[in-house]
């Protein structure tokens, strides 16, 4: 942490500024001395040595940049000629201020962006967040720990029977303390095929704490940067300053260095003679179950069967069954894209009626010309506005599935950018996105023209117009791709039911009305 002395009247003149979460992740791992001896933000200088060379100028080894990113306009008013005075003052997502940069360095990135450098100051506890009791320093963890070896395990998914032996196996093998570290700086967890919000994954940790009765759990807003081997030593850095001597390493072999050992935990599989987990080679075949993978599991939980209590224990098991619901009970978010007369409106209207005649889930229907006189009203066809208008779209129809009910949206959506963005938000709600590209060609809705909307295109009297004047970004990866060139709308709409009860979200279309 900075020793300098913040007079309170340049803190009361310093602009503020609200960073993106991940920033404020980084933010609070630094007040904290969880990221020692880093003591503030990077210059762009040093976040490119770390990059490159994975060191700073200063030769410190630092696996990740840890950079604060800030927009032009508050940057100018920073760049004050005294430089005592280069404060920014940080405030949390509801404005209240959580702590102050001595602003060091201000690089431009390109025209919008300034990167702010500089050590960092508390002003105030920062309240936001989920779990913000079960956060502690550095010092205060340490005063927990029972042993002078602390074993640490970044807890990134829920503690199945498998992994709580493991753990309970290394830390009996080295008489060590326990230190359970549930990563919450990024808003999900999990690999692709189980993905956790944050606030489910701590509660799913948690429910196995009785099997952890004497080690310390903590959250700590640790966020992945996406590369596996240097978020590995980000984590043993983390480690290291809340005093592990050893850390368990993710099934990669990753996370030692930094002065702390990496435990590569032994495989262990379930013996059906006693019922105890042990080294999957000392278990003779016919008497062996090996731990169910991730994507086992995420099929168990969406099918709505219970997980096995010899794998999970069943409190970790309620905990995951309220977490991803079967999926017929679990929020959707049923997305359509296409250009406009592709038959969008008229197919996500047909399904959504049968939805409602089918009467077993809630649904709303977001249709893009609808939105666009209320939701969206005020908003033209430039590239911001129409990424603005899907993500206000994307936004309330998370909200719609965080609470178990299928949100549909059909506008034209013709950025992949803003698709992946509704579908970040509908994964970080709970719920699941299912993409439908409607992919009629061009020419075909072109030639259909129902509101005659592309001949004005054509002829200048419409500018931007998806598809003649503007950009239609193809989705790489839909769920669903459906040209309507050749087929009714009425076996359009079954195709996307046939697909939603295939995938567990609705009914087996045998049981339907029509
Ligand atoms: S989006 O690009 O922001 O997703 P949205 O679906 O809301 O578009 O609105 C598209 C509808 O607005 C079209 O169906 C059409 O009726 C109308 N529209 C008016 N101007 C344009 C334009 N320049 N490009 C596309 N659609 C337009």
């Amino acid at each position: 942490m900075s020793d300098w002395v913040l007079p309170d009247e340049i803190l009361a003149e310093a602009p503020s500024h609200t960073p993106l979460p991940h920033e404020l992740a980084d933010l609070e791992l630094l007040l904290y001395g969880a990221y020692a001896p880093l003591r503030g933000f990077m210059s762009e200088a040093e976040a490119r040595a770390v990059t490159q060379t994975g060191v700073l100028p200063d030769g410190t080894a630092w696996p990740v940049p840890v950079t604060l990113d800030v927009p032009i306009e508050i940057a100018r008013l920073l760049d004050h000629p005294d430089p005592k005075r280069r404060v920014l003052r940080i405030t949390d997502p509801e404005g209240a201020p959580v702590a102050a940069v001595e602003c060091h360095a201000l690089d431009p990135l390109g025209p919008d962006m300034v990167r702010v450098g500089g050590p960092v100051r508390r002003i105030a506890d920062a309240a936001h967040g989920v779990f913000t009791g079960l956060r502690a320093t550095p010092d205060q963890a340490k005063t927990t720990y029972t042993k002078p070896r602390v074993l640490a395990l970044v807890a990134d998914r829920p503690l199945h029977r498998p992994q709580l032996a493991q753990l309970a196996r290394a830390a009996h093998n080295l008489a060590a303390h326990v230190l359970v570290m549930i990563p919450t700086g990024d808003e999900t967890n999990g690999d692709r095929d189980l993905r956790l919000p944050t606030a489910a994954l701590v509660r799913s940790v948690l429910a196995a704490k009785d099997r952890l009765p004497t080690a310390t759990v903590l959250t700590v807003p640790l966020s992945k940067r996406g590369d596996r081997l240097r978020d590995g030593l980000l984590t043993a850095k983390v480690a290291a300053a809340y005093g592990a001597t050893h850390v368990m390493t993710n099934r990669d072999g990753l996370g030692g260095g930094d002065g702390v050992r990496a435990m590569v935990p032994r495989e262990l599989a379930y013996d059906t003679r006693d019922g105890q987990w042990r080294p999957i080679e000392d278990i003779e075949p016919p008497f062996r179950r090996t731990a169910l993978s991730e994507a086992e599991i995420a099929d168990m939980l969406d099918r709505g069967f219970g997980l096995p209590e010899w794998h999970t224990p069943p409190s970790v098991a309620a905990e995951l069954r309220k977490a991803r619901p079967p999926r017929r009970q679990r929020g959707l978010v049923l997305f359509f894209t296409g250009l406009s007369g592709s038959g969008k409106s008229t197919i996500s209207r047909g399904v959504y009626d049968a939805l409602l005649e089918e009467g077993t889930r809630t649904v709303s229907l977001f249709d893009g010309d609808v939105v666009r006189r209320l939701l969206s009203s005020g908003l033209g066809f430039t590239r911001a506005d129409r990424s603005m208008n899907i993500r206000r779209i994307g936004f309330v129809a998370a909200e719609v599935a965080r609470h178990g009910g299928i949100g549909m949206a059909a506008p034209i959506a013709p950025y992949e950018a803003d698709r992946a963005e509704a579908r970040r938000m509908a994964e970080a709600a709970g719920a699941d996105f299912v993409l439908v590209h409607i992919a009629t060609p061009i020419e075909v809705c072109e030639a259909r023209d129902r509101k005659g909307l592309y001949a004005k295109a054509r002829s200048g009297q419409i500018p931007e117009f998806t598809g003649v004047s503007d950009p239609y970004e193809e989705p790489p990866a839909a769920e669903l791709t459906i040209d309507t060139t050749e087929i009714t709308v009425g076996e359009a709409v079954e195709q996307v039911l046939e697909y939603l009860s295939e995938g567990g979200w609705l009914e087996p279309t045998g049981m339907r009305l029509s």
